[in-house]
């Protein structure tokens, strides 16, 4: 039995973290995993958590009783209020439907498993995905039996975005195709399209009849401000655009073991978003019964006082900050300092948990190979990684690496 399950090779992402822990050099330096770390390398467990966690173990009327099917109410009510805006058309109307999910992963899953069953597709099942994309999105639509198209996005002579490339293939793609959007902070280019070119984008997905399948794993580590974060989103509401939204809490609340996000789907009336909501709790029911409590209770103190909301917004800020810093100062040790070869605006244009820094496998495996630095083979660092300490080594490193 067995002899023909081959082999699969390791995570592209999570076997950079353990080759980290596995390596003895002093100064090696882990810019793999999208996971925010402190001015001294250590993963934050945000304030506002500690606050809420005290008040979860001081609650006399805790159990550990079941959640509904679709989640906490209070959890994914307040969740649907971030992302879509408290005063959100869709909110008003009764057509978002939010279901509580295992986090951002999970609820790309539900979502694509949703519109694998029930999306009217014309011509095979696909989904166009930015190139590149985050490496799960191909293996989570797969697993759904939906086929990953590619749309172009990313410019390698610019290091920035291939707009023209993206809205081409918004018109010439079939009507009514799926698209992956990602919300804000594009992971893994930290290239997001501007205000105005997302209102191109709507315009097109609106005319072409497109589907917008939002990817929300950031709101408020682009900018710092949630509501900034959110705006895309919201745009599309507001324009009327079919679209999901999938939501995490693990980068903006320091929870990434807790897994806890949510999947919202805005149909165009309540009657649709009631059928919506059926379904999805049958999809639900059959993968996990009902999702885990701690998390959602923790996000939804946050979310439901007004309070802990703004201490929630200022760890926020703490965290966007701290990275916005490391990118002004690479970019000054790369430009001013060491006079690398090449442009290096892009590390400041860029936004979010990563950079792409436009360097190629082999120099990405020299860094790796030579100085204990561990990035993913597409060039891109986890900005988080970089820190007051290991910034220096950073930079000569790469320097050394793009002068051969
Ligand atoms: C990343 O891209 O590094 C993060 O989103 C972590 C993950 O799950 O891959």
């Amino acid at each position: 039995i067995w002899q023909d399950v081959p082999l699969a090779p390791p995570d592209s992402i999570f076997k950079l973290t353990a080759a980290y822990k596995a390596d003895t050099f002093p100064q090696k330096v882990n810019l793999g995993v999208g996971a925010y770390r402190d001015d001294d390398n250590k993963p934050w467990v945000l304030p506002v958590i500690k606050k809420a966690t005290e008040i979860l173990l001081n609650d006399p009327n805790l159990d550990h009783e079941y959640l509904p099917i679709t989640g906490l109410p209070e959890f994914t009510s307040g969740a649907a209020k971030l992302i879509l805006g408290a005063d959100s058309p869709a909110i008003a109307e009764g057509r978002a439907v939010s279901v509580q999910t295992i986090s951002g992963t999970g609820a790309n899953h539900l979502g694509a498993l949703f519109l694998s069953k029930f999306y009217h597709w014309d011509a095979p099942k696909q989904i166009y995905l930015s190139n590149p994309t985050w490496a799960n999105h191909h293996a989570i639509l797969r697993n759904v039996g939906i086929q990953p198209v590619d749309y172009p996005y990313y410019d390698p002579a610019t290091i920035g975005l291939d707009f023209k490339g993206f809205i081409g293939t918004l018109q010439s793609a079939a009507p009514r195709s799926v698209f992956l959007l990602h919300a804000c902070a594009h992971n893994p280019t930290g290239v997001d399209p501007t205000r105005d070119q997302w209102k191109e984008i709507a315009e097109v997905i609106t005319a072409k009849n497109h589907y917008a399948f939002f990817d929300c794993a950031y709101q408020g580590f682009a900018s710092g401000d949630l509501n900034n974060d959110a705006w895309a989103v919201r745009y599309f509401v507001e324009k009327g655009v079919p679209m999901l939204v999938c939501q995490s809490f693990a980068k903006n609340a320091g929870l990434y073991g807790e897994r806890i996000g949510a999947l919202h789907i805005v149909p165009p009336t309540k009657d649709a978003a009631d059928r919506v909501r059926s379904q999805l709790s049958v999809l639900q029911r059959s993968e996990i019964s009902n999702p885990p409590a701690h998390g959602a209770r923790l996000v939804s103190l946050i979310l439901n006082d007004s309070a802990l909301f703004d201490d929630w917004n200022r760890d926020i800020k703490t965290m966007a900050e701290r990275i916005i810093t490391m990118r002004n100062e690479l970019y000054r040790l790369l430009t001013e300092e060491l006079k690398t070869p090449g442009s290096w605006v892009h590390i400041i244009n860029q936004i979010g948990m990563f950079s792409f820094t436009g360097i190629n496998p082999s120099q990405s495996q020299a860094l790796i190979d030579t100085f204990h630095i561990y990035l993913t083979a597409n060039g891109r660092i986890s900005m988080a990684g970089l820190n007051t300490h290991n910034i220096r080594y950073f930079a000569e490193s790469l320097d050394k690496v793009v002068r051969g």
